[in-house]
């Protein structure tokens, strides 16, 4: 059998904060293959986006080995992992991140320019390709703020594919898109995988992770393998438990006038 497409051994961050250190990430061991489709869930604030930033070469890890392909992410020296990021990982965010003072076209070609992976007279025509493919090649000349979330979304996608990278990863790409931008989103995301691209999103909707072939838990810095259901029990308990949270504040919040009132009148006796 070939290697894993990604391998992780004991992946630590620790952030330095003010109150002290922080140990997000606890010695992740993880392997993702060639072709697999993983949606990573977990409560917020768990580390999700921070362990894609270590995937990616975005932030270093305090300690750990990160492998994508034949690239050692943590050694690899900064400047060489940003043309290595814009070949191999296609990366959608929650809010886009396109360029807002350049056409949707220009968004999608940029890669490419920075890259340098085709010919300069290829990569216009690939840019329409892919905003075609996108459903999107009727908005190539506007700027992004005049379109709709949903179709910002796919530009940003087709940014993500224009060097043709085996890899695509989401942080919470469908946060910010209605049911049918979002499942949409989804569509192509299964879509790429079928073409047997590597897809890692990060996702908190139910309905979407239920069709992802293989489900993450990223929990207690560390990341476990799950099943739709037990990630749908967990995160069911987190709601209540953040409703319970809201009430307990209104509660105290509707009582404290109260004790404010009889505590004054005491002071003033
Ligand atoms: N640069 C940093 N310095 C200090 N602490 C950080 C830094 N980046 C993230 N953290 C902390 O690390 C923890 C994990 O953050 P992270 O953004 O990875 O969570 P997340 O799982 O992506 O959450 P969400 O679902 O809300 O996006 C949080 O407690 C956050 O405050
Ligand atoms: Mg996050």
């Amino acid at each position: 059998m070939s290697e894993p497409f990604v391998q992780i051994r004991n992946l630590v961050k620790t952030f330095n904060t003010p109150a002290g250190p922080l140990n997000v990430l606890r010695g992740i061991d993880l392997n993702i293959n060639r072709g697999d489709f993983i949606a990573l869930v977990g409560p917020s604030g768990s580390g999700k986006t921070t362990f894609l930033n270590m995937v990616t070469g975005i932030d270093a890890p305090t300690d750990g080995a990160i492998q994508v392909d034949s690239t050692d992410v943590v050694k690899t020296p900064q400047h060489q992992l940003t043309r290595w990021r814009g070949r191999n990982i296609g990366i959608v965010f929650q809010f886009f991140q396109l360029l807002p003072t350049l056409t949707v076209f220009q968004n999608v070609k940029m890669p490419m320019d920075f890259c340098n992976v085709y010919e300069p007279k290829e990569r216009k025509d690939r840019a329409m390709t892919l905003l075609d493919r996108l459903g999107i090649a009727d908005q190539a000349y506007k700027t992004p703020d005049m379109l709709s979330g949903g179709q910002q979304q796919r530009v940003a996608i087709a940014r993500a594919l224009a060097n043709d990278p085996p890899m695509i990863i989401g942080d919470e790409p469908t946060g910010n898109l209605d049911r049918m931008s979002a499942a949409n989103v989804f569509s192509i995301f299964h879509e790429m995988r079928d073409q047997g691209r590597t897809v890692l999103v990060v996702t908190h909707d139910r309905e979407l992770v239920h069709d992802v072939p293989q489900i993450m838990i990223l929990t207690d810095g560390l990341i476990e393998a799950t099943t739709f259901e037990a990630a749908a029990k967990r995160r069911s308990q987190e709601l209540q438990s953040v409703k319970r949270k809201t009430q307990e504040r209104r509660a105290i919040k509707t009582e404290s006038p109260e004790r404010d009132a009889a505590q004054s009148s005491q002071h003033l006796s």
